[in-house]
């Protein structure tokens, strides 16, 4: 089996799989947190190289306040707990998105994870936090054209390489194979540019579920697929 060098995973269904439990949603987002820590170790075991994930988006500050101070909980502890993760793994971890808008001591956990994790390369972790695809690209056309007014950059040397190092995923290859749990079939404003020749794959599976097995199911998917996109495509 052919592993995709690049995963990267929409993260969605905790507050259904809570639900048809009779639990709260802040359950499901408990149970998919820790699901996220074993998952990084099925990636490390596969050998897949990174793996980026959607945990925030710019959109999920519109969930009901309690929810969102239960992930903010969530995501002070999962923070801490992902340096250990790091270490055991080898792992460097990134945080895409626009960190500003979480509190200063969320902020201070982020850039102590990637410092501390900032020379390890057996895995390469993205974790997108406040994250949304437009706000990325807005947030890089910014500093791109601030860039060109201060005259580092002049307007015919802009390529697609140049305009995607201001990206949050900068340095990262794109995505080979992008995976959704729990039935949605939309990219709810993922990795928009970076996903433009990625296969998806889509599951009725709730993300506290989707353990080691179901990620195989999706790279035999994935391994079944012809990727000779923009050429012929031959018997
Ligand atoms: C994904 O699960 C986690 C976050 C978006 C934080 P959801 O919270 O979207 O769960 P559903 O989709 O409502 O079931
Ligand atoms: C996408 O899931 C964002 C994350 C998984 C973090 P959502 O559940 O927020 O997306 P929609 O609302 O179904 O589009
Ligand atoms: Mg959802």
């Amino acid at each position: 089996m052919k592993v995709p060098n690049h995963i990267a995973i929409i993260l969605d269904g905790n507050g259904r799989w809570a639900k048809a439990k009779g639990m709260p949603r802040g359950y499901g987002h408990v149970k998919g947190c820790a699901n996220l820590e074993s998952i990084c170790d099925d990636i490390k075991d596969l050998g897949v190289k990174y793996l980026t994930v959607y945990a925030f988006s710019t959109e999920n500050w519109k969930r009901s306040r309690e929810e969102v101070e239960g992930l903010m909980k969530l995501f002070r502890s999962y923070l801490k707990k992902c340096i250990r993760s790091a270490e055991k793994n080898k792992m460097r971890v990134k945080v895409i998105g626009d960190i500003t808008a979480f509190d200063s001591d969320i902020q201070e956990k982020i850039r102590y994870l990637e410092d501390f994790s900032k020379d390890y390369k057996e895995l390469f972790f993205q974790i997108a936090l406040n994250y949304g695809s437009r706000d990325e690209i807005v947030r890089g056309v910014r500093r791109l054209a601030q860039d060109a007014v201060d005259g580092r950059l002049k307007p015919e040397d802009i390529d697609e390489k140049v305009f995607e190092s201001y990206l949050d995923t900068a340095g990262i290859p794109d995505p080979d194979l992008l995976i959704r749990t729990s039935g949605e079939q939309r990219l709810s404003n993922y990795l928009l540019w970076q996903l433009a020749y990625t296969e998806f794959y889509f599951t009725d599976v709730a993300w506290p579920d989707f353990h080691k097995p179901d990620l195989i199911k999706a790279i035999e998917k994935y391994n079944e697929r012809d990727r000779r996109y923009g050429g012929v495509k031959e018997e």
